[in-house]
């Protein structure tokens, strides 16, 4: 029972926060080495170290703890690999939704894995277990007395302890337990150290949700806000994942209310530009940009600024539809709100209504609310994915390339949809697509890289009829004419 949190929470901070840091490496090497080491010698290895070492009495808690140190390696190694599995795009469309990363973890990412960590959780127990045998023969045999089940202690007039294993393994690590606390010593501190860490990114996530309340004029409070579409002006834009610089000085201004599209070859750094617009392109370890962006005058990349809400201000549709696949239609689209707080039922019915109704959906999910999300059709799935990003009422859209996994009925139906929600919000659309670009959008900005490994650019940006026309740069005329790209 101590393993199970314990466990979990270390394969959390492994998956989630320890990327490439020192001590995930260091926790992860002794998991592997205690994964590695025959159970049998692990178990009287601590046992003999919290008895002899640490002068603890023998006890029913010391096997215990013994135990516990058997099942916490299949617990952390199991629950890794399993919140590994969860998709990224599940984290990233919670994030996009404004949801703070350990509310993600708690109400996304652990639901996700929950069936893995629990079947991680029984090979745990069935290990320890296993070991209860060997433990129940230490705990209730006089240690005076011999350990050899072979040479029946009790009966035999000549009992000849000295000869047998499990008595010599004993005798050894009575012996060796002075000599070997310094590795047990480094295990002890590397929990510690885990669970402080843990609870340490957890405060600091925490106080960062309420700060923003009292900061930033406009970017912070949801009450003030009424759905209300604000323009976004980039200036001398680079961002980097590492050291590669994936899109190189883009200066643009995006119209509110209007539909501003994106187009170019694949590579050219659309989705990555587009994922700078809501701080979702530093959730990538190592990401970072540097430049303005300003939204309605605003830098969102203040250091004032939580990332939080500028992803509620601004929220996002990806490339391939991504609900929660653990919550049901009316669950998903309230999702947002639900992460980021408490909210009333029937104001809550009241909004999956309206934003079921916002994207076209309604008519075709009424009746079957309460029926999971992954249920629907891939055009269904979308729409149900920009209804769950329109319930948080942002200011901006943005979507990257939202129809390519649809088929054409379903294109239509968002493209549909683009053109009424465009009255309300400023939106950004990726697409590769070109006719799609000239159907949808009143402004077209053409990115492209000079080669493969180079930084993508912005070539030209303009009115949608001007650039599928009449382009001032050769390079959009060859690309919309189909002659590269
Ligand atoms: N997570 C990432 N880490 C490192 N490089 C990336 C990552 N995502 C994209 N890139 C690189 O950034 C460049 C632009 O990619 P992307 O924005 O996806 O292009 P597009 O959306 O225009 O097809 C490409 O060279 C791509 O390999
Ligand atoms: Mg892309």
């Amino acid at each position: 029972m101590i393993a199970v949190p314990i466990g979990i929470l270390t394969a959390v901070y492994l998956v989630e926060y320890g990327q490439g840091k020192r001590l995930a490496r260091a926790i992860s090497f002794f998991v592997d080495l205690m994964m590695g080491v025959p159970s049998i010698v692990a178990g009287l290895f601590i046992y003999a170290f919290w008895l002899l070492a640490l002068g603890f009495q023998f006890s029913g808690f010391a096997g215990a703890l013994a135990l516990v140190i058997l099942m916490l390696p299949v617990v952390v190694r199991n629950s890794e690999e399993m919140l590994k599995l969860v998709p990224s795009e599940l984290r990233e469309a919670s994030y996009a939704l404004g949801v703070p990363k350990w509310r993600t973890i708690t109400k996304v990412v652990l639901p996700t894995a929950f069936s893995g960590i629990v079947t991680g959780i029984v090979l745990g127990i069935a290990r320890a277990m296993g070991e209860t045998a060997p433990l129940l023969l230490l705990v209730g045999t006089n240690p005076k007395i011999n350990f050899d089940p072979f040479s029946l202690s009790l009966t035999d007039p000549n009992p000849n302890p000295m000869t047998t294993l499990p008595t010599y393994i004993f005798e050894q690590l009575t012996t060796a337990a002075g000599s070997t606390t310094a590795p047990a010593f480094y295990r002890a501190w590397a929990a510690a150290l885990v669970l402080t860490d843990h609870h340490h990114h957890v405060v600091e996530r925490a106080g960062a949700v309420r700060r923003p309340v009292h900061q930033g004029p406009r970017l912070a409070t949801r009450r003030t806000r009424i759905a209300m579409a604000k323009s976004i002006d980039v200036s001398d834009l680079n961002v980097y994942y590492g050291k590669f610089l994936a899109v190189e000085g883009v200066s643009m201004t995006v119209e509110p209310r209007s539909v501003t599209a994106f187009i170019g070859p694949s590579g050219c750094g659309k989705s990555t530009f587009l994922r700078t617009l809501n701080r979702m392109h530093e959730v990538i370890p190592g990401a970072r940009v540097e430049g303005k962006v300003l939204l309605d005058g605003e830098d969102i990349y203040h250091s004032s600024v939580d990332p939080v809400n500028v992803r509620r201000t601004i929220g996002m549709v990806f490339q391939r539809p991504n609900p929660f696949p653990t919550m049901s239609i009316y669950d998903n689209v309230v999702a947002g709100l639900k992460l980021q707080g408490r909210q009333p039922k029937k104001k809550l019915d009241e909004i999956v209504e309206k934003a079921l109704k916002g994207a076209n959906l309604w008519n075709e999910v009424s009746d079957r609310l309460s029926k999971p999300g992954a249920g629907l059709s891939g055009g269904q799935q979308q729409r149900l994915c920009i209804a769950r990003a329109i319930a948080v009422e942002p200011q901006v859209l943005l979507m990257d390339e939202p129809c390519s996994a649809l088929d054409p009925i379903s294109t239509l139906a968002i493209e549909d949809l683009i053109s009424e929600l465009k009255e309300r919000y400023t939106i950004v659309i990726v697409t590769h697509n070109m006719q799609q670009a000239a159907r949808v959008s009143d402004r077209t900005a053409f990115f492209n890289l000079a080669a493969v490994g180079k930084p993508g650019k912005l070539i030209e940006m303009a009115d949608t009829q001007k650039i599928f026309t009449n382009p001032s740069q050769k390079g959009t005329e060859d690309y919309i004419t189909g002659r590269f790209g």
